[in-house]
């Protein structure tokens, strides 16, 4: 019934684009339905019914001017984006693409990170995957996806949508849309678990995480309990044929990807809830800083390996999928979409929005094996390549110097001045955390009722507690952070104490 309504919407369109200017009619009217995803599958209230920073768009000449036509962050609305583009885009590549994002209102800033001379500059892909480069390959290819992060992202339609890939035996099944996640069944063969499992056996080490500021000083034990092993693609065949099908699945070139990490879960053993990327407003040291390149540096999908069967539990939990609010007790596995393990069957999601911001829907976790052994590993493929020795060849690169007038603002650069604050909650409701940044409140986390959180932020910055996680619902408090060490913030007192 929501396809009919869809044909529906798509069938008007040739009269509405008549009616837009251009008088042309568009060469890509046929294509968008297996591409846009639909607008009752975003089910979040806290954030935006789209995906952030993917651009559908076709582009073709008619009397000699460039034609843009174009659907906004990916989503099947009516608000078709129709344009003539200016005389000077067909001239050279850094016009067309100069254009293109003045047409789709591409900005540098989608976050609070600063340093935005480190973001990727946008990608323009062909339907296939091909990453384009020149305005002949635009016009050739007709109908492009644009993404903002300078990656590929699929852009996942509704849940249950199955997409074959061409050329291969495997479809990518959509089972969420809000963090997006795919299943593909049968992407590994047998033998390539078995010779994996082998490979993994013998050096098993307890698994480590990287702790974000406030959890300093805990045991990694405390949120995982499984052990891994390293792989390097050097010591298997079968391995480095793996990693060049998923590079084939992801779009995304081998020089991203983070050499294997094979996973080990016993009886009992599970990972809490946590993200897979590294979000700059959780991580302060300068180390991590400059590690994660100020967040743009990042880890952009998790495929996760399944190399066993498992008897019963080890599913894979998304705690906030199908619009769950965050959950509190980030060990409990009672709420969330599950995925159970299925030999040679892996599962990818993307940690990063295609813009390149986080999406906090990316949580996850492993919930404990009841019985039997999982045998798992995680591969994650990043937004950048891995050695440095591959930036240079980077595409896109250095093809847009005009979009640098939109680089960080140096003044608000205080990365050694952050401070931890402390929000109490003595009140029996739970009370929502946002930060209330420049462009928009950031949801940053649930205080639950008669406890504390502790939050990495600067002085000056602006604190809002709210009744639920929707921006718009009531201000219970409002808090600036001063300066100083250690900082108390008591909701729903008149005076914060010290
Ligand atoms: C993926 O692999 C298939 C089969 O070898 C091939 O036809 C296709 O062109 C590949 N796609 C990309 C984007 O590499």
């Amino acid at each position: 019934m929501r396809w009919a309504c869809l044909a529906a919407l798509l069938l008007s369109l040739p009269a509405a684009a008549a009616e837009g200017g251009g008088g042309s009619r568009s060469p890509c009217a046929g294509k968008y339905k297996d591409w846009l995803t639909l607008p009752d599958q975003f089910l979040r209230r806290e954030q935006p019914p789209k995906l952030e920073g993917l651009h559908l768009a076709c582009v073709w000449e008619a009397d000699g001017v460039l034609q843009l036509e174009a659907y906004k962050d990916g989503v099947a609305t009516a608000g078709l984006l129709r344009r003539t583009l200016t005389d000077t885009a067909a001239s050279s590549w850094k016009e067309l693409r100069g254009s293109l994002k003045a047409e789709l209102q591409v900005r540098k800033r989608v976050n609070n990170w600063g340093f935005f001379h480190l973001r990727q500059p946008m990608g323009v892909f062909s339907e296939d995957g091909r990453r384009l480069a020149s305005t002949r390959e635009v016009l050739e290819a007709g109908f492009v996806l644009v993404f903002e992060g300078g990656q590929w992202v699929w852009p996942p339609v509704k849940v249950g949508h199955v997409r074959k890939l061409p050329g291969t035996d495997f479809a990518l099944e959509t089972l969420s849309v809000q963090p997006v996640l795919y299943r593909v069944r049968g992407f590994l063969h047998k033998e390539e678990c078995d010779e994996l499992v082998g490979l993994g056996q013998g050096r098993m080490y307890t698994s480590p995480v990287s702790l974000m500021d406030k959890d300093q000083g805990k045991e990694s034990k405390e949120f995982r309990t499984s052990t891994q092993a390293r792989i390097t693609s050097g010591e298997s065949k079968k391995l480095q044929g793996i990693e060049k099908r998923v590079s084939n699945l992801t779009r995304i070139p081998v020089t991203h990807n983070e050499e294997v990490q094979i996973l080990r879960y016993e009886k009992t053993q599970y990972y809490s809830a946590h993200l897979d990327n590294w979000d700059p407003a959780f991580y302060s040291s300068p180390e991590m800083t400059a590690f994660m390149e100020h967040g743009h540096n990042n880890r952009q999908i998790t495929v996760f390996w399944y190399l066993t069967d498992v008897e019963s539990g080890g599913e894979t939990l998304f705690p906030r999928a199908n619009g769950l609010p965050q959950p509190r007790d980030m060990y409990s596995c009672d709420q969330g979409l599950k995925v159970k393990p299925e030999k040679g069957a892996v599962i990818l999601w993307y940690s990063l929005h295609p813009n390149g911001n986080t999406d906090p829907n990316g949580l996850h976790a492993a919930c404990p094996v009841q019985d039997g052994q999982k045998w798992s590993a995680n591969y994650w493929v990043w937004n950048k390549p891995r050695n440095q020795a591959f930036r240079g060849e980077m595409p896109d690169l250095g093809v847009d110097e005009a979009d640098e007038e939109e680089a960080y603002v140096p003044q608000q650069q205080q990365p050694m001045s952050n401070v931890v604050a402390t929000f109490e909650n003595p009140s029996s409701e739970d009370a929502y955390l946002f930060w209330n940044g420049p462009e928009k409140a950031v949801f940053l986390g649930v205080v639950a009722a008669k406890s504390a959180v502790n939050m990495n932020t600067y002085p000056g910055h602006v604190w809002h507690v709210r009744s639920g996680s929707d921006p718009s619902s009531e201000l219970l408090d409002e808090f600036q952070i001063a300066g100083g060490d250690a900082q108390r913030y008591v909701v729903g007192s008149e005076v914060s104490e010290l």
